[in-house]
């Protein structure tokens, strides 16, 4: 296997971890620190820095719905990190979030070397996806810790995570410290609604965060059938939240994945301007939204569009 840099360090005492080894008897590898004999365990070839929590929803989305395309993917990850995929060759890339893999595999393709992190199960969907792709790795760890050394990506790309942590900003503060000096940073984040939006919103979520997730499956199963109809999926969607892509089984999942997860900030663009110019990040570029149209600018621009993002790429200052 093509070996990823930079390593996995000890979450105890952050010395270089060994590769894994087998343990017998045993469905599961682990990885043991020379310098501290702390170990990790590495299930299907993945290491496991938390046990899963309240992201959990995200491990169970991910692992049930086939929602990957490939060219509807590399159109978006372009839309949403700003980064030709012609410039990924030979970098060493960090998805920081990536669910069940398809902007990794996207970044793998384009010939990154990758890291994939997520805090779900997920991640076993992600190394699925990407099995055909030696220089891409998955790691199941929390986004705060992360068992790598500072500065060690080229780039480094978050798309739609960061707002399920309990703080979006420790999140993206934790992230940004592993930018290389001269390197880039991409964050796609939810963006704040109206008012009237968002206390609706916050109503509903009070009720179907606390569902039992096969029952919260049917009912998204009728946000997925709204969204297909052509006029409903372009108007009362600016009132409850339902995903309008053209495929079901994605609609389905992005309902889901709008319903479920415990924590969803929303923010604003100059909030996260504001991050970047604290963390020492240049060269800021706020991002437009993937989709065009007269009617859909407007409604963005008014902050009306539900499950819409804001987002921004800059480079760490050279050192
Ligand atoms: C909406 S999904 C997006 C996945 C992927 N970026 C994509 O767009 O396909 C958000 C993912 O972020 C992960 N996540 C959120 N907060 C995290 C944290 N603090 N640490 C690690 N993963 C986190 C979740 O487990 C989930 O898989
Ligand atoms: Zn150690």
């Amino acid at each position: 296997m093509t070996p990823a840099i930079p390593r996995l360090l000890c979450p105890t005492c952050r010395q270089p971890l060994p590769d894994s080894q087998p343990v017998p008897d045993s469905a599961e590898d682990r990885t043991t620190c020379a310098a501290c004999g702390a170990t990790v365990p590495v299930r299907q070839g993945i290491p496991r820095f938390v046990a899963s929590q309240h992201l959990e929803s995200f491990g169970r989305q991910w692992n049930r719905y086939e929602v990957a395309h490939d060219d509807e993917d590399r159109a978006t990850f372009v839309a949403k990190t700003g980064v030709p995929l012609e410039e990924l060759a030979g970098l060493d890339v960090l998805d920081a979030g990536c669910g069940g893999g398809r902007y990794s595999k996207v970044a793998g393709e384009a010939g990154a070397r990758v890291w994939g992190a997520d805090h779900s199960h997920a991640v076993d969907k992600a190394a699925r996806l990407c099995a055909h792709l030696p220089a891409v790795r998955f790691v199941q760890t929390d986004l705060k810790q992360l068992p790598f050394p500072e500065q060690s990506f080229d780039f480094i790309f978050s798309i739609g995570v960061m707002h399920h942590d309990v703080d979006t900003r420790a999140v993206f503060d934790a992230v940004a410290r592993l930018v290389k000096p001269g390197g880039r940073y991409a964050v796609w984040l939810y963006r704040r609604n109206q008012g009237w939006q968002e206390s609706l919103n916050d109503w509903l979520r009070r009720r179907t965060t606390r569902m039992p997730h096969d029952r919260l499956e049917s009912w998204c199963r009728w946000g997925a059938t709204l969204g297909g109809l052509p006029l409903v999926n372009k108007t009362l969607n600016k009132l409850v939240n339902f995903s309008a892509h053209p495929v079901y089984e994605n609609r389905l999942c992005d309902t889901f994945d709008w319903y479920a997860p415990q924590y969803q900030h929303h923010h604003t663009v100059d909030e996260l301007l504001g991050w970047y110019r604290d963390a020492g990040f240049v060269d800021l570029r706020v991002l437009p939204p993937e989709k065009t149209g007269r009617l859909y600018r407007w409604v963005y621009d008014r902050s009306l569009l539900i499950g819409s993002g804001v987002n921004v790429v800059g480079r760490r200052s050279p050192a």
